[in-house]
């Protein structure tokens, strides 16, 4: 696991940017792991920024990490509609290249394993942004998530609904149920960057990287994820013990090594 501590967001898009660019260049039909929330939005700007000056995104392919169970198809805060607005209706991705698990089906789980279908006959995730919640969440992959979950329906803890209800019109708004990748779908894309900021993610985050390997902390299990990139600021790396570590390992790193 590689950490990244930098000053502020925009930095640590920038290297999130530059990893996408990298890859869609090597392999312009890659397929990218999408996350909702406003971790990866300044990523996302910066990528509609590189696509105005030219970076093509017609042949790659992108997978929706989440979504709430029964929001109807356009309602703002769907996960489809949020990053259709944030992302791939920015850049010129085809809208039949955008798969997410699809949270109106009469049949969920069904629904699941479709997902989980086109996702392994698109060879797997390249690249999968993630975000952090503040009980240490990936997708929604609550507390307690089986570390070998696959795509499945899970129930969101209240504390993740009080932190989603700013984006809806209150609390009652916010579904209780979701579907999201599972722990083990996440562990096999082929390069991870998870995204946090704010000292509301300090203890997740340290639980993420210095914690045992726990479902309590289902984040934690990149540990075990042979390419793992967290990029953090300084707030949200301000538990870890090995701050000084990361940083010093950061600055003195190989010119030829990208993330
Ligand atoms: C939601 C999403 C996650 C996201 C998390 C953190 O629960 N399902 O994918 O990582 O929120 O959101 P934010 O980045 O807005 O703090």
């Amino acid at each position: 696991m590689e950490v990244v501590i930098l000053p502020g967001g925009k930095p640590l898009a920038v290297l999130a940017a530059d990893a996408v660019e990298a890859l869609l260049r090597r392999k312009p039909d890659a397929v990218l792991g999408l996350a909702a929330g406003s971790s990866p939005l300044p990523v996302y700007d910066e990528l509609a920024r590189r696509h105005e000056a030219g970076l093509d995104f017609s042949r790659a392919r992108a997978f929706i990490l989440d979504e709430y169970v029964g929001l109807p198809a356009g309602h703002p805060q769907a996960y489809r509609e949020v990053l259709r607005r944030d992302f791939t209706g920015r850049v010129n991705i085809s809208p039949e290249n955008v798969h997410g698990p699809d949270g109106l089906a009469a049949d969920l789980p069904a629904a699941c394993r479709a997902f989980e279908d086109a996702l392994r006959a698109a060879g797997g995730v390249d690249l999968q942004l993630l975000g952090l919640g503040t009980d240490g969440h990936i997708g929604f992959d609550e507390p307690g998530s089986s570390l070998a979950s696959r795509t499945r329906i899970k129930t969101l803890l209240e504390q993740t609904r009080r932190d989603n209800a700013r984006f809806f019109g209150g609390l009652a708004e916010v579904p209780h149920h979701v579907l999201t990748q599972g722990l083990g779908t996440i562990l096999e894309a082929r390069h991870v960057i998870l995204l946090a900021g704010g000292a509301l993610k300090a203890q997740a985050v340290r639980d993420l990287v210095e914690g045992p390997v726990a479902a309590i902390c289902p984040a934690s299990i990149l540990q075990f994820h042979p390419h793992a990139t967290v990029l953090l600021d300084e707030a949200a790396a301000s538990s870890l013990r090995l701050a000084d570590y990361y940083r010093h390992s950061y600055d003195n790193k190989p010119k030829w090594q990208g993330l």
